[in-house]
């Protein structure tokens, strides 16, 4: 069976998703950059191994990453789910896992990468928001799209009215994606994902379009 490794710092309501979608493969361990991730505490009431690197053990940034590939390496996994995992990778570290570490970032990206996506939206006044899963890359927010889901941005919306009507959407398109990962139907051509057999879903919106896939 499959095994995944997720990364996390703080709430971890992403990553509870993951573990409650069932998915076919074995949550190898969770592990967080933050003692005090409320996380943690999720993940051990499920029964996952729980490991902490606290980043404040490790001044240096590149030292930080080589310990974390350490602790990752050891458990072997197919894919690293990152999870609200509030860090920048080092390049090394990217490269490392090229093609198997995913991510999930509250915006429809390439809108509004980096931090807090919700008020760059409500500043900017898009109309229409959203989430995405993609590949990590070595350009933080960049790499290649997998899923995405929108959402409507209402008048009267605040930062936490919308980032909650989002996370919503994060929990139903990460495990989708980690799914299609996990049963080896993501392939890409140049930065473009192809999702081989995606169920069509009136309220995602797929990239590359579902129906060019059923
Ligand atoms: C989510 O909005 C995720 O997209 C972003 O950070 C937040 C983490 O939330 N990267 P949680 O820890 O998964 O609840």
């Amino acid at each position: 069976m499959k095994s995944i490794v997720i990364l996390i710092s703080g709430r971890g309501s992403n990553m509870q998703a993951l573990i409650e979608a069932k998915l076919p493969a074995r949550i190898a361990a969770v592990i967080s950059n933050r003692p005090n991730a409320p996380g943690l505490e999720i993940a051990k009431m499920h029964g996952c191994e729980t490991i902490v690197l606290d980043q404040r053990s490790y001044p240096e940034r590149a030292a930080f990453d080589v310990a974390l590939m350490e602790t990752i390496d050891a458990y072997s996994p197919d894919l690293i789910a990152l999870a609200g995992f509030m860090r920048i990778l080092g390049d090394d570290f990217v490269n490392h896992y090229q093609g198997k570490i995913l991510n999930i970032h509250p915006s429809l990206l390439p809108a509004f990468p980096g931090l807090n996506p919700h008020r760059q939206a409500l500043r900017d006044g898009v109309k229409i928001h959203g989430c995405t899963v993609h590949f990590v890359t070595v350009q933080m927010d960049c790499g290649p799209i997998i899923i995405q889901a929108a959402v409507q941005i209402m008048p009267d919306d605040t930062e936490e009215t919308v980032a909650a009507r989002v996370l919503q959407q994060e929990h139903r398109i990460y495990p989708e994606a980690v799914r299609w990962f996990i049963e080896g139907r993501l392939t890409l051509s140049e930065n473009h994902v192809n999702v081989s057999k995606a169920r069509f879903d009136d309220a995602v919106l797929y990239s590359p379009s579902p129906g060019l896939n059923r």
